[in-house]
């Protein structure tokens, strides 16, 4: 992950010219071998997706038109029904696949449950009844707070059954964050759990929402399922028990028909304010890109392949290639609830050979992890199941790359690096891993049916060079905008170049046309392949009593992409110390969550800012990272750089 890109005068640090074939095993296997793929496409790129849509769905009506656009504004499919939970399940129960596996489950300390597609049915009928005995209808919203545990996909699939709204919240975040999102949503009903299990020990989600639950008058019931057994507080009338509203259940409900653009989820994602913004995705549309995707991109063989992507459903990966892309393919996956060291370092390995895990999705930050750890952990597993290996939510080292390819995919498995963000739904820009020629460390081209280009600061086409990634049209899986802010919707992505969206992303276009992604070009980090706004960390930071301002940056970090940097002033009365550092990363945690922790904390008399008032994130950027400062003239005080230089150098390691 680089500092932001500055377009005019992008410099490429690391030129990579290793290339590497599908070998003709795979290409004489692979669902796509042929290139001529991309060019029909893009003849007729609507009717390319309305024949996945056809192949790839079950409408209850067919559509009278395609796609209807107004930029920012799209309708796909439009006048076309169908239902989500019956294209990922009723449908495969009904030709017969029943008793194949949707998930081998896995929980952190070693209990498994094995889940068909019929039990799997079962279970979301039964809890469409329970969130309609609750008083949940179409359209309601519905937050959902879990751990990865079988539960959590019931309780999405039961609210598109129903056609309820789900907000999955990311069982990482704290009450604030889960608070925030509740009330922009204004959900009726929280599904949660007693706690899940991570590194060893119980995370209380229930006492987490409880902080929240005190400022959440849209709620009316608290659904709880029983995990850790931990003691929870329980209010009468309000919070009921999963396990005993599921003995109680009718067990059918037929799906609800759903217009292709009714609302299917939210999910919430940084920008660069303070304000999370709720993505809107919509149901036709939608579950055609995931399942084209998961499909091709993946070369999934759903008889075959054991499919593990090891993210948390509560971020836009999960939802689209855990749950409704495999789903929706009818593929088996595999669904592990803890962390990749408990109780050891080859935990994950242990898992591909024990379920025989034959494509697994990730991200970088992971592999760089796994570098760390050394090759003896993968070594001491028999990985030779695996046949395609995936990487998302981050631009990949080529070096993470080829340790990827080499100790893990034992150099036989294709790595498709995939581009995509919350907004987009679903995978824009990733090889075919039966027809392209892999660089390691690049994302490749757009796939057939998408469009995107480099563009300058001027908005002019880059076809070889640095620049912004925009989308040049609309594709299905899009985000159809920002719950209750439309006119952020438009100001975010479509303001910045005339008639294109804007990714927030740069990237480099070699001499082939590929995309080599260079990390935001915005205020928005990305740690660990999870955005994370400056801004929010800043507001955290400046809402606790003694800061008087914050400038937080993202600065490179060699495991996680990004770190987060705060440089800090506090008001007077208030000193510096290790201690009140550490008291701020934890009070970040506590607004936002983990993953918002500042890695270090620098204290500053000063911040340095230019004559008209701006904080100087730039020469942050690089006092955090290490670099030369450059021309320091605009400042206004240039002395508080060097100051800020010492403080950097002196500050407390992170815990
Ligand atoms: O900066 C890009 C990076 O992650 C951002 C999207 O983050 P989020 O909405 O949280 O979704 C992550 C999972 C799709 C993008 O703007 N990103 C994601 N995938 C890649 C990537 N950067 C480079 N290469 C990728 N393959």
């Amino acid at each position: 992950m680089g500092p932001p890109v500055e377009p005019a005068g992008i410099e490429s640090f690391y030129l990579e010219d290793r290339t590497i074939e599908p070998s003709s095993g795979f290409r004489e296997r692979a669902l796509i071998s042929d290139p001529g793929v991309y060019d029909r496409a893009e003849a007729d790129w609507e009717g390319f997706w309305a024949v996945q849509a056809t192949e790839l769905l079950d409408w209850f009506d067919p559509w009278d038109t395609i796609l209807e656009w107004k930029l920012p504004f799209v309708r796909w499919f439009v006048g076309g029904t169908l239902n989500v939970s019956h294209n990922c399940l009723d449908r495969h129960v009904a030709a017969g696949r029943g008793d194949r596996v949707a998930f081998h489950w896995e929980g952190e300390p070693g209990d498994t449950r094995t889940i068909t597609y019929a039990e799997l049915l079962d279970e979301v009928e039964r809890f469409s009844n329970v969130l309609e005995s609750l008083g949940v209808t179409r359209g309601d919203r519905v937050a959902i707070y879990m751990p990865m545990i079988p539960e959590l996909p019931v309780a999405m699939l039961a609210c598109t059954r129903i056609g309820a709204v789900h907000s999955v919240v990311f069982g990482g975040f704290s009450s604030d964050a889960l608070r925030d999102r509740i009330v922009d949503g204004q959900a009726k009903v929280l599904v949660t759990a007693d706690g899940g299990w991570r590194k060893g020990a119980a995370v209380p989600l229930k006492a987490n929402a409880d902080a929240a639950l005190g400022d959440t008058p849209s709620i009316d019931h608290v659904v709880v399922v029983r995990r850790t057994e931990a003691d929870v507080d329980m209010r009468p009338g309000r919070d009921r028990w999963w396990q005993e509203l599921m003995e109680g259940a009718e067990p059918h409900r037929a799906p609800e028909p759903m217009a292709s653009e009714d609302l299917l989820y939210l999910l919430y994602t940084s920008g660069t304010t303070a304000r999370p913004k709720g993505i809107m995705h919509t149901t036709g549309g939608y579950l055609t890109q995931v399942a084209f995707t998961h499909k091709y991109v993946f070369d999934l063989r759903p008889e075959e392949d054991v499919y593990w992507c090891a993210a948390d459903i509560g971020w836009v990966t999960g939802h689209s290639y855990i749950m409704y892309g495999p789903l929706a393919n009818g593929a088996t996956g595999v669904l592990y609830e803890g962390s990749p060291d408990f109780p050891s370092r080859d935990r994950w390995w242990a898992i591909v050979e024990k379920y025989g895990v034959s494509i697994l999705y990730t991200a970088p930050t992971a592999v760089r992890t796994f570098m760390k750890w050394g090759t003896e952990e993968p070594a001491k597993h028999d990985l030779s199941s695996l046949r395609l290996l995936g990487s998302v939510g981050e631009p990949i080292n080529p070096e993470a790359w080829m340790w990827y390819f080499e100790h893990i995919g034992g150099g036989r498995c294709p790595v498709v690096d995939t581009w995509w963000q919350t907004e987009t739904g679903a995978i824009m820009i990733s090889p075919l891993p039966g027809v392209t020629t892999l660089k390691p460390g690049s994302a490749t081209r757009p796939l057939p049916g998408v469009a995107a280009e480099v563009v300058d600061d001027a908005g002019s086409k880059v076809s070889e060079g640095g620049g912004y990634v925009t989308l040049t049209r609309p594709w299905p899986s899009m985000l159809r905008g920002i719950y209750g802010d439309p006119e952020r919707y438009r100001d975010t992505y479509w303001s910045r170049f005339e008639g294109r969206y804007f990714a927030g992303d740069g990237a480099r276009i070699d001499e082939d046309g590929y995309f080599w992604f260079m990390g935001r070009v915005d205020d928005v980090m990305n740690v660990s392949g999870h955005r994370v706004s400056t801004t929010e960390v800043e507001s955290a930071l400046v809402d606790h009593p003694s800061v008087a301002e914050a400038a937080v940056v993202g600065a490179k970090d060699a495991t996680t992409g990004q770190a987060i940097i705060a440089y800090v002033t506090l008001r007077a009365g208030y000193q510096p110390s290790d201690e009140h550092g550490q008291s701020l990363r934890r009070h970040c945690a506590t607004r936002i969550g983990p993953i918002a922790r500042p890695k270090t904390i620098v204290f500053t008399d000063d911040l340095p800012k230019t004559r008209s008032g701006k904080i100087m994130r730039r020469l942050l950027r690089d006092v955090a990272e290490g670099r030369d400062l450059g021309d320091t003239t605009t400042l206004a005080d240039p002395a508080v750089v060097e100051e800020i230089r010492a403080r950097a150098q002196s500050a407390p390691p992170e815990d």
